[in-house]
């Protein structure tokens, strides 16, 4: 496998941002009338389009990150964090109408549930998106499609538009709090999507299982790529006939938080540096499982070389 050197590539993130309060350990379920000692707290920068911003930036492109805040210290918390991570925030925007949003996550090792406070997230509207946005990406990317509720009818014209500019795109759905999955909506998109990353759970909700009858059968015949992410299994990447499963990176993890978005950076990255198939997958997986080895998401996020060495020296589970 040849490895990916450098890669300069502008990749423009339409996203929401929120702080996360992450509480953890293994007893964390909360009860009403109830008080409980947890092990852990920290406060990091969160969202999914946020994570993963950090993640890429941390790999070597340049990211530009665009979309809306409160005017509060919440606010300037998500884009001192960009900034320090590299990330380009000169398209954030802060809302005098509302405050920036919070997620409170209670995370075991094994997973986490989260309560979300939208804040600013559904302030992110057509309108706010720089006039030269195509002119200055190689690739679009945006997370938490049920969260961003200003956007979610134009991003089928904004895709639209990015193919004809021969900009390429993705876009991870997240979990949607009202279990509505709008699958119509999805559907359409993937004719624009050149990566769809979303976990099985949520594909599980928007199209039916992840098997290849279901896939072939049920899914839109313009569709490009789909990686489906699947935890410690892994994931699967299902291409227009054929389907590739590769399994997880063998790992003891902390904090779960991120997998999914580190995922994603991994995949956008070795894409836009060409890898395709089994390569891909591996070096998604790889970004994924690092990610669970850190509390949060964008914190400590890895460089290039510390990608491949985790592959080096951890191969994928039953290889
Ligand atoms: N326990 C684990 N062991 C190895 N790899 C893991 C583990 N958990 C996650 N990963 C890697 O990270 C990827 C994304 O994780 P997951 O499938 O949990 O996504 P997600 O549910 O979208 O996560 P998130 O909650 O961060 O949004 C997986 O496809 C896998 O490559
Ligand atoms: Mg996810």
């Amino acid at each position: 496998m040849e490895r990916i050197k450098s890669l300069k590539r502008n990749v423009v993130i339409v996203g929401e941002l929120n702080v996360d309060l992450i509480i953890s350990g293994e007893e964390i379920k909360p009860e009403l009338n109830r008080e409980k000692i947890v092990d852990g707290f920290d406060m990091v920068l969160g969202s999914s389009s946020a994570i993963t911003a950090c993640a890429l930036a941390a790999l070597g492109v340049h990211v530009i990150f665009v979309g809306v805040v409160g005017d509060d210290y919440f606010g300037e918390f998500c884009i001192d964090k960009l900034n320090n991570k590299g990330v380009d925030t000169t398209y954030i925007q802060k809302l005098s109408t509302c405050k920036t949003g919070v997620t409170l996550s209670f995370s075991t090792s094994k997973d986490r549930a989260l309560l979300t406070y939208m804040g600013a997230i559904p302030g992110m509207l057509p309108e706010k998106l720089p006039a030269q946005l195509l002119k200055e990406a190689d690739h679009i990317h945006f997370g938490s499609f049920y969260l961003q509720k200003g956007m979610q009818t134009y991003w089928q014209q904004l895709f639209a538009d990015a193919q004809n500019a021969g900009v390429s795109t993705s876009f991870d759905t997240g979990w949607d709090p009202e279990e509505d999955w709008k699958v119509d909506l999805i559907g359409r998109l993937l004719k624009y999507t050149d990566l769809f990353i979303p976990s099985e759970d949520e594909f599980r909700n928007i199209f039916g299982g992840v098997s290849d009858q279901n896939i072939f059968e049920k899914l839109p015949m313009e569709r490009k790529e789909i990686a489906v992410k699947c935890g410690d299994k892994g994931a699967i990447l299902f291409l227009r006939n054929k389907v590739i499963r590769e399994d997880g990176y063998s790992v003891h993890p902390i904090d779960t938080t991120g997998a999914g978005d580190s995922f994603n950076a991994g995949l956008i990255f070795a894409y836009l540096a060409g890898k395709r198939g089994t390569e891909l997958l591996n070096f998604a997986n790889a970004c994924g499982a690092l990610a669970t080895l850190r509390v949060g998401g964008a914190e400590d996020v890895p460089d290039l070389e510390e990608v491949y060495s985790f592959m080096e020296r951890n191969k994928p589970l039953l290889q």
